[in-house]
């Protein structure tokens, strides 16, 4: 098998809070390789963009990153930061929200594109750049009669378009979809397919897919990551998954759509935790209606059954005595402002 392209290892993210560090990412560990689309869901809120946004190096400021981040076999976050910016530039794009780069209203859409690959291929000729950036532009459905128009001359929808083939155009290995949530986004679940499908028959890069859509994970996804406050709780290829989710939080998260015809992610009883202090242990336990003793004590182990990984003391009772298992009840259960 081949190595992966991206190799992520107890990635944490923290952003300064009023009250407090949010530990937004906390302990995250996953791997991709070339071809392939991991489909990343979970609640609002759960850390899924700071995620991908810390993979791409786009912490604000005041937020601290840190664990390992293997992208083609370096980490990058011992990388000098010059060089951790170039490689990221040449080898990873962001697409969908908010984009790394925004066009500029005085640069001709062209523009924009020679200057992208000036940085990063300089050996292209003039020729070779247009031919690419026409190529990327009419993959995203932009005529190549509108390659010396100005960013004002297109509507919202091709804007955003004309972005998405500006993060393509250097055929990233590597790639982060953070689909848009916002009613003013104008890309909708079949033109998120058809560009993600005409992107893997290109040249099959590795996709980080973030989304609300299980649907859309269903269709687009080979393997997908459940992610709760911060933590993947369960990752495995979506059929499995699908068919027989280990974690309490993934079959509530897969139940609670089941009945919608939109196939949107829909809440699950219980608030979402306080990432500032989360609940001890278990960051599921005050909503797990499964909930020990145990899960509120210790931390649990992540498990591998079949495909999948969990962490979750269910999947693991041999290790826990009589007393560990015996159930919590509502009343005894921590809150987060106790822990
Ligand atoms: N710049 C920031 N400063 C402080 N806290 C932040 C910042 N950005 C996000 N957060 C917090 O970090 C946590 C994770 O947010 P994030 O946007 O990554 O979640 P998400 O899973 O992408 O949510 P959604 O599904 O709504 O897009 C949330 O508690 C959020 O309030
Ligand atoms: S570890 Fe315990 S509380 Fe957490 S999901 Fe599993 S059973 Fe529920
Ligand atoms: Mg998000």
């Amino acid at each position: 098998m081949s190595a992966p392209v991206v190799d992520v290892r107890d990635m944490r993210v923290w952003y300064a809070g009023p009250s407090g560090p949010v530990q937004a990412v906390d302990g995250v560990t996953f791997a991709l390789r070339q071809g392939e689309v991991l489909g990343l869901v979970g609640e609002s809120g759960s850390g899924k963009s700071t995620l991908g946004r810390g993979l791409m190096g786009l912490v604000p400021r005041g937020a601290a990153i840190d664990g390992s981040i293997e992208f083609d076999g370096r980490d990058l976050l011992s990388l000098p930061k010059k060089e951790r910016g170039r490689v990221r530039g040449a080898g990873m794009g962001l697409i969908f929200q908010e984009p790394m780069t925004r066009l500029d209203p005085l640069m001709k859409v062209s523009k924009h594109f020679t200057e992208v690959l000036k940085v990063h291929e300089p050996k292209l000729s003039k020729d070779e750049a247009r031919i690419r950036a026409l190529d990327a532009l009419r993959s995203l459905g932009i005529p190549p009669t509108r390659y010396d128009n100005y960013p004002h001359e297109f509507s919202g929808g091709m804007r955003q378009r004309i972005m998405i083939a500006l993060a393509l155009v250097l055929r990233p290995k590597f790639i982060v979809a953070d689909e848009p949530t916002t009613a003013l986004d104008v890309l909708v679940e079949a033109q998120i397919l058809r560009i993600l499908a005409d992107i893997r028959e290109r040249y099959a890069p590795a996709i980080l897919l973030i989304t609300h859509n299980l649907g859309i994970v269903a269709e687009a996804c080979d393997r997908v990551a459940v992610m709760y406050a911060g933590r993947i709780v369960e990752q495995g290829p979506v059929r499995d998954i699908f068919a027989t989710p280990r974690h309490p939080y993934t079959r509530a998260l897969l139940n609670s759509t089941i009945s919608l015809s939109t196939r949107e992610l829909h809440s699950i009883p219980g608030a979402p935790p306080d990432l500032v202090r989360p609940p001890t242990a278990c960051r599921f336990h005050p909503r797990c209606e499964h909930v020990m003793r145990v899960c509120a004590d210790v931390f649990p182990p992540t498990v591998r059954v079949d495909r999948q990984e969990a962490e979750c003391w269910l999947l693991a009772t041999d290790r826990i005595d009589a007393a560990g298992r015996a159930p919590l009840s509502r009343q005894e259960v921590p809150v987060a402002d106790e822990a």
